[in-house]
């Protein structure tokens, strides 16, 4: 029997062998980054799962302390259990699980960054928006075929322009291929950084 994926979820089927990973930010839902995967990649499958912890109500992917203070422990069960939802619904729905390629924002940005941390094999590749360092593996991973492109906020007031740097030279450290980018903005999103990070996806093609 083909394994049932366990998180609340969208599964929207594509045309080309990819598939996004959409991972929402504090207060989110599995719907929220459906219109932007569609966007950023028309021809790819989307799976988009909703974050497991409440926060006063409020879906997240992993647990905190408090903004950007995160509970390390939580957060590695997570990333666990994400990376085994994804490999579960590449065999249910039958994706090629060599080329997921998550697109995160915020939380779920985080989350990301911590998959390619904690569990590489599970992305191709990785959009973060807004992210930071969710954490410092004990084990450097692999992330010699992995490509990133990390989207940030100038003017951010959560998270630090210190921020991303850090993660990019983590990944970097690690082997993976990082590109970097700062907004004029803040933690929200802009039309500058849907248009780069697609344009940055259409190279990957
Ligand atoms: C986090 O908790 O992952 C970060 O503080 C971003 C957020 O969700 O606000």
């Amino acid at each position: 029997m083909r394994p049932q994926p366990d998180f609340i979820h969208e599964f929207i089927p594509g045309s080309s062998s990819r598939t996004l990973l959409l991972l929402h930010g504090t207060g989110g839902n599995e719907r929220n980054l459906i219109p932007l995967g569609g966007e950023l990649d028309p021809s790819a499958a989307l799976l988009s799962p909703r974050g497991k912890v409440l926060e006063n109500g409020m879906p997240r992917f992993f647990r905190r302390v408090a903004e950007g203070v995160f509970d390390l422990e939580d957060l590695e069960n997570r990333t666990n259990e994400l990376a085994d939802f994804v490999a579960a619904a590449a065999q249910h729905y039958g994706f090629a699980s060599d080329k997921v390629i998550a697109v995160g924002y915020s939380n779920g940005a985080n989350i990301a960054a911590s998959l390619l941390l904690l569990r590489p094999e599970t992305l191709s590749a990785a959009i973060l928006f807004r992210a930071m360092v969710p954490l410092i593996p004990e084990t450097q991973p692999n992330l010699s075929s992995v490509r990133v492109w990390i989207g940030s906020g100038a003017h951010d007031p959560i998270v630090p322009a210190s921020e991303p740097k850090r993660l990019a030279e983590l990944l970097r450290n690690a082997g993976g291929d990082v590109a970097i980018h700062y907004f004029e903005a803040g933690h929200e999103l802009t039309s500058q950084d849907l248009e780069a990070a697609g344009d940055w996806l259409t190279l990957l093609r």
